[in-house]
């Protein structure tokens, strides 16, 4: 198996369950980041490394011939809305163009399955929600374009070309291992463990939907279980998240009375701009079709989450180290 994205948060906890399972994994690196979960969990040890882009042609059709990759999973990709915003044709090389070439190559070198990760975001703005999987894929912003685009071109993929592919959409992933503080949940933990008010980039009153990384990571497993049994589901899309409408406001409240620090306002900075400001999917279909649950709802993901934190920040030993970790653009 071949696991793009494999040091990214989603990677380091599919990829010790599927060595867990007992599969020979192949992970495509390009950064080995030894803050990363993967690396510093000693996982790179157990699998099979390929360093280098997606957006290298050759290196993607010499990993997949060379090591007989039957099924990948394809997570690699730039995924910071802030960096696409600043870095657009970064962005749109790594997520389209990426896409693109690992698929041509997975035809060429007959890969049996892909599995790939779109977004919630690849839907854009819509009146219409929860998101279903027939909705049109409106993203008009630099980041949600890219995932509008590299989910067009996976189903394009196994409708023109057979490769028998199914594309992910996932709300916004949370748990242990995500050292992007950027990203709402570690940045409001972070600011809270340095008793610190945490900035609220936007108004406060954006809507997401959430799913714990390890039902995330099942989420992956099952679809790829079940697209190698039946044909029917190549081209399909799923979303999965736990139909959550919080707002960010209520998250970051909920999380500072979770870690006992309910004084501890946010502060809304409403200064954010081209976001969805409201989102949130319908996981009936993988419900039904899968036959796919999450098994953490939020207050059990949010207290495993913190709990890692504490860990780490404590194994990083003083409040200076937690200083020395940049807070990044919240959300
Ligand atoms: N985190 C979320 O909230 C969320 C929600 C919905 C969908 N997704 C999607 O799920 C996937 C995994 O998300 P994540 O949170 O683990 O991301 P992440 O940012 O934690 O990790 C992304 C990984 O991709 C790698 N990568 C980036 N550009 C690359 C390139 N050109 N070549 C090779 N590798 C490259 C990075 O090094 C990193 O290991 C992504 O495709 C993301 O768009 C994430």
């Amino acid at each position: 198996m071949l696991v793009t994205g494999a040091t990214g948060l989603l990677g380091s906890w599919l990829v010790p369950e599927l060595v867990r399972r007992g599969a020979q994994v192949v992970a495509l690196v390009r950064d080995a980041s030894p803050r990363s979960l993967l690396v510093s969990g000693g996982w790179l040890d157990r699998i099979a490394c390929v360093q280098g882009s997606l957006t290298d042609e050759r290196l993607m059709q010499r990993t997949m011939a060379e090591y007989s990759i039957d099924t990948v999973f394809h997570l690699g990709a730039q995924t910071l809305v802030g960096v696409a915003k600043t870095d657009p044709v970064g962005t749109l090389e790594a997520n389209v163009r990426g896409t693109w070439m690992l698929l041509e190559a997975a035809r060429q070198c007959a890969v049996r399955q892909v599995i790939v990760a779109s977004s919630d975001k690849a839907y854009g703005e819509s009146p219409n929600l929860p998101y279903r999987e027939d909705d049109a894929l409106r993203g008009r912003y630099p980041y949600d374009v890219s995932k509008s685009c590299a989910d067009l071109i996976t189903s394009m993929y196994a409708r023109t070309f057979g490769l028998r592919s199914a594309i992910v959409r996932c709300g916004n992933l949370f748990g242990g291992g995500d050292l992007n503080f950027s990203r709402l949940i570690p940045g409001a933990i972070q600011s809270t463990l340095r008793e610190e008010s945490f900035l609220i980039r936007s108004d406060g009153l954006y809507v997401r939907d959430f799913l714990y990384v390890e039902d995330a990571a099942e989420a992956y497993l099952c679809l790829a279980e079940r697209l190698a049994a039946d044909t029917t589901l190549a081209g399909e899309a799923f979303n999965f998240g736990l139909g959550l409408r919080l707002t960010m406001i209520d998250l970051v409240e909920k999380i500072l009375a979770m870690m006992g620090r309910p004084g501890l306002r946010p502060t809304v900075m409403n200064n954010a701009s081209n976001e969805i400001r409201e989102q949130y999917l319908d996981a009936n279909k993988a419900r039904t079709r899968l036959g796919w649950t999450p098994r953490c709802h939020l207050d059990e993901g949010l207290r495993r989450t913190i709990d890692w934190y504490r860990a780490f920040f404590a194994g990083q030993s003083s409040p200076a180290s937690l200083a020395a970790l940049p807070a990044g653009q919240n959300a």
